[in-house]
């Protein structure tokens, strides 16, 4: 359906829990976050009815999210039942990539079509850093295992951080001359823990493509990326800049969250709790229209420097 400012939404992220088996510096405290109790979190016939729902309104994309969607059993049941909706057209997981590889068969045969996978370093000592103690060996091997299943195109998002991993995107860049996949470097965004290292770590897109003689842009519009490609490379870049060049007028998203919610936007304060409307079809798809028809125009992040989300990033998944 088309939201107030004429925008298409097909697409929903459904973030399916806050947890994470890692803690990467720019997402979760060093500490960790504290548990939710079971009744704060949707089931997944809770989901299942609000996909339906989102299905009856025009959505044909679903990605799921977390936290990290892979520590939770039953998601490739939940997939299989996603995929028998008819309307839905593709089926995506943005994932850490730390339990992909023992899950990609299975995730496949239920119906995944493609993955996104976190990586932000390729260097063993600095992923480990990084992510606060996550082995890189699991998610290179997951990295090949998608491709030879035909999970494809493989999306791997970095986060470009100065300091960090901008002596990287080089590395990064070439690794598409060979291989058949999208890099993505994302702007860090000032939401929790990256907003912390926003002001010494932020790195435009636009200095990464300087640095980088050689990437022809292509026309693709069709994602959040703008992207680009080395002559004879198997691979494409791309660049996710919702700082520098913000996307918000194509988007056409919208984002439910674990404990129930509806963020229409990333970045906006409002979010609508759908929990209690789950078993009201007619309902839920009523409230579920309100929130779409209330998409904010747009964020505010490049002047305000901060994002206005209640939530923190590891409980919208991106
Ligand atoms: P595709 O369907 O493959 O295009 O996925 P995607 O890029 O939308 O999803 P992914 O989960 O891989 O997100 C990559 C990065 O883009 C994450 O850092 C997200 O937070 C960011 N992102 C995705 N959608 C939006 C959006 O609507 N607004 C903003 N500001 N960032 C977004
Ligand atoms: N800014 C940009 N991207 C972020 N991600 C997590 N936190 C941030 C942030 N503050 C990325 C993760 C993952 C995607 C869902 O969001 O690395 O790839
Ligand atoms: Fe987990 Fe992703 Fe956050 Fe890293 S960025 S802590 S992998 S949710």
């Amino acid at each position: 359906m088309q939201d107030s400012h004429g925008r298409i939404i097909d697409y929903l992220r459904v973030s399916l829990t806050d947890r994470c088996n890692l803690r990467c510096i720019y997402c979760m405290p060093e500490e960790g976050v504290p548990k939710k109790c079971h009744e704060e979190i949707l089931r997944f016939e809770e989901v299942l009815k609000i996909i339906n729902a989102h299905a009856s309104l025009g959505i044909k994309k679903v990605r799921f999210t977390g936290g990290e969607p892979l520590i939770l059993k039953g998601v490739d049941n939940l997939i299989y039942n996603t995929s028998k909706i008819p309307s839905i057209e593709d089926i995506s997981i943005t994932t850490n990539g730390i339990l992909l590889y023992d899950m990609a068969d299975d995730l496949k045969k239920a119906g995944l079509k493609r993955v996104n996978i976190s990586l932000d370093t390729l260097k063993e000592d600095k992923y480990r850093q990084i992510t606060r103690g996550g082995d890189i060996k699991k998610v290179l091997s997951a990295i090949e295992k998608c491709m030879s299943l035909g999970l494809l195109p493989v999306k791997l998002n970095v986060v470009a951080i100065k300091g960090v991993n901008d002596d990287e995107t080089a590395d990064f860049i070439r690794l598409t001359r060979e291989m058949p996949i999208s890099v993505r470097f994302i702007e860090l965004m000032p939401i929790g823990e990256g907003a912390k290292l926003y002001e010494e770590g932020a790195l435009g897109s636009e200095e990464i493509i300087e640095s980088f003689p050689g990437l022809i842009p292509l026309e693709d519009l069709s994602g959040t990326a703008k992207l680009f490609k080395l002559e004879n490379a198997k691979g494409t870049v791309g660049f996710i800049s919702p700082l520098s060049c913000k996307f918000c007028n194509s988007c056409n998203k919208i984002r439910l969250t674990a404990s129930g919610t509806i963020k229409p936007c990333l970045h906006s304060e409002d979010e609508i709790d759908i929990k209690s409307y789950v078993n009201d079809e007619a309902l839920l798809t009523s409230v579920i229209r309100d929130a779409i028809l209330s998409k904010p125009q747009e964020h505010h992040m490049e002047t305000e420097h901060i994002s206005r989300s209640q939530k923190m990033m590891y409980q919208i998944g991106g």
